[in-house]
């Protein structure tokens, strides 16, 4: 890839799509296509194709995803697994036919089985059936990583896939249906700290554990990966550090917004999967590792939550 070349990010307002972007544009890369959601509908593939034909990028990062609220997911199967189905395979078949030198698809932790010790490795794809949560948006994604394999087989394509742990960063969501654990509890904690309330509840024993990562870092990766000559089918990326659980990610919010309530655990709600905490050492070997500690991920989250307050809340 040079300055000059011709790059497509899919998704490029989203959380890991801008980041990938405003890391392009500070490394001087020149020609960038980021067209919104409305300027090009990634369903459509009449548009699809006619966006390849007209800009003929070389490179792509897909890092769009239909996901919606936990409601729309419920009520919307079928629509969620189409949708990812067809937006994923509309760029990824023009990326073949229009002769793309690289596309970095990126997937999720959920196409992974659940193993008793938690830990996520790449050889561990498809020994077993997925994360049952979300199981229409882990089959796309899943597709999706199939779909860069065989075209890699059949046809020689540069195509591979990364698979992030938690992330977030700027143009997170803090609409309490939609948004990540870190998003949630910081506008959940910064409400009980305005509110004055003298306890802040978790659901569950506060013990399960993950990753989680600061999306620049996530575009770090996405770029070193995209300069490799040769690539593996799956690329885990993870934060290296064990993983944080839920109670201590409660305490780390807690002290960046100086909220003075206590906070408690109910017993009485689920606590879902225990641990899932990638195994990113094929990315490390490659010289890849993060900048931001949680600690400094957490307090930039809790920064921007409160000057989106002032903006768009
Ligand atoms: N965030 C995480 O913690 C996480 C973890 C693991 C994997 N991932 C995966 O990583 C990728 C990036 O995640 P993210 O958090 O950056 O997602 P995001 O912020 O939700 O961004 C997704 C983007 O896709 C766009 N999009 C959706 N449908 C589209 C369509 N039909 N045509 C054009 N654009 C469309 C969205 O635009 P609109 O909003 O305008 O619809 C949005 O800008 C996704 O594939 C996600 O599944 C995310």
């Amino acid at each position: 890839m040079n300055l000059n070349s011709c790059i497509f990010i899919a998704g490029a307002h989203g959380v890991a799509g801008s980041a990938i972007e405003r890391l392009l544009l500070s490394q001087g890369y020149m020609n960038l296509l980021t067209p919104t959601h409305k300027e090009l509908d990634l369903y459509n593939f009449k548009q699809v194709d006619h966006y390849f034909n007209r800009y003929r990028p070389e490179y792509v990062f897909y890092t769009a995803a239909k996901m919606g609220s936990i409601t729309y997911r419920k009520s919307h199967p079928a629509e969620l697994l189409l949708e990812n189905l067809r937006m994923q395979s509309n760029v990824i078949s023009c990326s073949h036919t229009y002769g793309v030198k690289k596309l970095l698809f990126m997937s999720s932790d959920f196409i992974y089985p659940e193993k008793e010790d938690g830990t996520l490795r790449e050889p561990d794809f498809l020994t077993g059936l997925p994360c049952a949560r979300d199981f229409p948006y882990s089959l796309a994604k899943i597709t999706g990583v199939k779909l860069c394999d065989y075209y890699r087989e059949e046809y020689g394509d540069d195509f591979f896939t990364i698979v992030p742990c938690a992330f977030f960063g700027l143009n997170s969501s803090f609409d309490l249906e939609r948004a990540n654990v870190v998003a949630s509890m910081t506008r959940r904690m910064h409400t009980a700290k305005l509110r004055g309330d003298s306890e802040f509840v978790l659901w569950g024993s506060g013990k399960p554990i993950k990753e989680f990562l600061h999306s620049d870092d996530v575009a770090s990766a996405c770029l070193l990966l995209m300069e490799q000559e040769k690539h593996e089918s799956l690329y885990n990326i993870g934060s290296g550090n064990g993983g944080t659980s839920i109670w201590e990610l409660a305490c780390m919010i807690k002290k960046v917004l100086g909220y003075e309530g206590a906070i408690v655990c109910d017993m009485t709600k689920p606590d879902g999967i225990m641990r899932r905490v990638p195994d990113s050492s094929r990315i490390r070997e490659l010289g890849w590792k993060p900048k931001y500690d949680m600690d400094a991920a957490v307090r930039f989250m809790c920064e921007y939550y409160l000057e989106t307050l002032k903006t768009k809340i």
